[in-house]
């Protein structure tokens, strides 16, 4: 857990407009700053960023967020590497409750993350330049029917012959920081002393693997006749984990938007001669098998995935581990397709064979996971025999098991029943699922609170635009709240006490970015905020101060009105006259004050 004093002193640190402007480009108009929407399509701006609330607003999608909120938005990071990011950007080292590293390390740990990727920058940057100056390699790439043009996008390059190249670009050869990168292999004898040093991509043509932001982060190189490795690929490092990145989803993250769908393969090649056949949307796993990881990574870009594989063996089984990455993150929101096809192809010989349109056609025919997740359950078992019928309910069992309770879940029971000869409520029974969908379809959440209105709406409104407004919130404030019902004034109060856990340096965005966390029970006020004009605090402030004064005097008012129905012995009667009256005195008092002082 990041503390939430973390987040807020982070906002205040970063300028959104810094953050938004690596990847939109913005223009200045009046208050704020303009661009096109990164989020949908349009080819007039309504894209918004505003500096002084550190938010931005579309006014075409109702996209919103901050700083934070951005970057997990645009480039798919998590919560915590997203602040991570952030927090690098502007030299703050993101504390953890639970961590046992000093900040010294932890300083040291940044400037070794940094030193990677800045080799792996120059690295890239220089292989990139060698190609240039290789006709083998050239002629390779132009003989799998790629142009320059492709090459530059994906930023391909060459490694050329020989054991030490890089030392022209590392003049300290020798530097740790080369081997972390994974750009050069330590040989070592067999007492384990270190004996020589050369270059891990020899003779290779280079793919780089670039993060969501950009950086590369690895390489994958080709080699250019047969021979073994095909790919030789990056180690483990700091910076680069096979499990969880995906080749060509920078390159790729306009193109999915903008087709919808993203299309995951499971080759470098195929993802660069897909762009190259009007297939930008295409990303590659990284010769391992799709991990929960990745599928997490693809659904935060679109909701429509297909994988695609090649029809042999391999690929049906490489399509087994998928489905099952797949199917925690099923819902009914969300497509997930599955393409197989013909053996003997990979996208890249298909689409060169059948030309883009019959590609198409291809991804067109994808198989939904319902028909996938059945027919695998089925295999080959004889479903004309009790024995079959149960065995396809037993291998069924985990992957039902692993799905959340959906719309679509339901669908599949229902076609496993029939498919089997029993009923859903039979086979939810069997399989234990956790809430059976058929029974608990639309069990109306626990009364479901009024939306605030009027005044309530109000004081919130003030209360998150300016959320240091809530420490001039006593306790008695949040009493009187009891007016709007005691399940509003509970919600006020969490509010209130949230806003005011984030100090006086408090900003609409700190406060955001901590309700976005808890839900998205705020989501609709903030959105108003965000696309509202710049606000004003002062004049809020007294509006808030006389709002409160006058909902106490509305309860000290009450409370005189029942003191002597009450039934109170007349000396207690009287103390609580005099303090009922004593305080209504106060208010009227404050509030006198405070006009003579304007
Ligand atoms: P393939 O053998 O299908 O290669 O491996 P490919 O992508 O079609 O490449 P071309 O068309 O022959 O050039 C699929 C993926 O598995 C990983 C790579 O990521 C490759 O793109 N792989 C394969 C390796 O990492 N190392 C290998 O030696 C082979
Ligand atoms: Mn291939």
């Amino acid at each position: 857990m990041i503390p939430q004093s973390f987040i807020s002193d982070l906002l205040n640190r970063v300028d959104i407009v810094d953050v938004v402007g690596r990847y939109v480009q913005l223009k200045k108009g009046g208050a704020n700053f303009q661009g096109l929407c990164p989020f949908h399509n349009e080819k007039s701006p309504s894209f918004t960023v505003s500096p002084t609330k550190q938010f931005y607003h579309c006014f075409g999608c109702q996209a919103h967020g901050t700083a934070i909120g951005f970057l997990i938005e645009y480039s798919g990071m998590g919560f915590v590497d997203a602040v991570k990011d952030l927090a690098q950007s502007v030299g703050m080292i993101v504390p953890e409750a639970d961590d046992k590293i000093p900040p010294a390390q932890r300083a040291q740990m940044q400037a070794q993350s940094l030193a990677l990727s800045e080799a792996m920058t120059l690295a890239a940057d220089f292989y990139k330049a060698q190609l240039r100056t290789a006709p083998a390699a050239i002629a390779y790439l132009k003989g799998r029917g790629l142009t320059g043009e492709i090459a530059a996008r994906f930023a391909l390059g060459y490694a050329p012959e020989g054991w030490d190249n890089l030392r022209a670009v590392f003049p300290q050869y020798d530097a740790p920081v080369l081997a972390e990168a994974g750009l050069v292999i330590d040989k070592v004898d067999d007492e384990g002393r270190h004996i020589k040093r050369y270059d891990r991509f020899r003779e290779r043509v280079m793919f780089p693997i670039r993060n969501t932001k950009g950086q590369v982060i690895a390489f994958g190189g080709r080699i250019m006749e047969q021979g073994e490795p095909k790919y030789l690929n990056s180690p483990e490092t700091p910076l680069f984990s096979k499990g969880s990145e995906l080749y060509g989803l920078f390159e790729a993250r306009q193109a999915i938007r903008d087709a919808g769908y993203v299309l995951v393969t499971e080759g470098y090649m195929d993802v660069v001669a897909l762009a190259q056949m009007g297939f930008p949307q295409a990303v590659a796993t990284l010769g391992t098998a799709c991990t929960t990881v990745h599928v997490q990574k693809l659904l935060r870009q679109t909701d429509n995935v297909v994988f695609s594989f090649d029809g042999d063996r391999a690929g049906r089984k490489a399509a087994r581990r998928a489905l099952e990455a797949c199917l925690p993150y099923a819902a009914d929101e969300k497509t997930i397709k599955f393409l197989f096809l013909p053996s003997e192809h990979d996208p890249d010989s298909y689409i060169r064979e059948f030309g883009a349109e019959g590609f198409e056609q291809q991804v067109q025919e994808a198989m939904p996971l319902s028909q996938f997740l059945l027919r695998e359950a089925a295999g080959e078992h004889d479903l004309g025999e009790p024995e079959g019928r149960a065995r396809v309910q037993f291998d069924a069992k985990p992957m039902l098991q692993a799905m959340a309770p959906s719309a679509l879940r339901l669908q599949i029971v229902r076609g496993l029943a029939s498919m089997t000869q029993s009923t859903p409520g039979e086979i939810e029974a069997l399989f234990e699922l956790s809430k059976p969908v058929a029974a608990s379809r639309r069990a109306p959440p626990k009364s479901k609170r009024q939306e605030p209105v009027g005044l309530e709406l109000k004081i919130i409104r003030a209360i998150v635009t300016h959320p240091s407004l809530a420490l001039q919130l006593d306790e008695s404030a949040l009493e009187a709240f009891r007016q709007f019902g005691p399940e509003q004034c509970e919600h006020l109060a969490h509010l209130v006490v949230t806003a005011q856990s984030l100090g006086e340096n408090a900003t609409f965005a700190g406060l955001a970015q901590q309700l976005k966390e808890e839900g998205e029970e705020y989501d609709a006020i903030i959105g108003e905020i965000a696309a509202a004009p710049e606000p004003e605090i002062d004049a809020e402030r007294l509006w808030l101060r006389a709002t409160v004064r006058q909902l106490k005097q509305d309860v000290l008012k009450a409370e005189l009105n029942q003191l002597f129905s009450a039934g109170l012995p007349a000396e207690e009667l009287s103390v609580r006259y005099r303090e009922l009256t004593a305080r209504q005195e106060m208010l009227s008092r404050e509030e006198q004050s405070e006009f003579a002082a304007r």
